[in-house]
């Protein structure tokens, strides 16, 4: 953890790979990571966690499915939303996205059950700033 301020605009651009959450700081046992995205991520489930999403740029969609039940939540720019812990989910930005999450260091970014990690998606508990 860093004593000094961080920009997030000068973060985000010290990084290109897509769906690959940085950590910029922790607060308690909690991660703040951030990440750029685009396209589709994968379908996954944190069974012991929420997560919360902050939307800094572009536009995010979360599709959410519980049992035969489908929807999808649709972010703009500055739209926080909080996945409850259990609920399936699948973030996506067709045109493109940098976004905020807070959820607990160690929460693995395709979850506790996910289906097959496409090539693009990188499985990954945060990295290093
Ligand atoms: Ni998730």
């Amino acid at each position: 953890m860093r004593d000094e301020p961080i920009e997030l605009a000068a973060a985000l651009a010290g990084f290109d790979q897509l769906w690959s959450p940085r950590i910029v700081t922790r607060v308690n046992d909690y991660d703040v990571r951030i990440a750029k995205v685009a396209g589709e991520h994968v379908w996954h489930v944190h069974e012991h966690t929420d997560e919360f999403f902050l939307v800094l740029d572009g536009e995010l969609r979360i599709a959410l499915r519980a049992g035969a039940e489908e929807r999808e939540v649709v972010l703009p720019r500055g739209a926080v939303f909080v996945v409850p812990r259990g609920v399936e989910h699948r973030p996506s930005s067709a045109g493109g996205a940098s976004i905020l999450m807070f959820e607990p260091s160690g929460t693995s970014s395709v979850g506790d059950r996910h289906e097959t990690v496409p090539d693009h998606v990188d499985a990954t508990t945060g990295h290093a700033l």
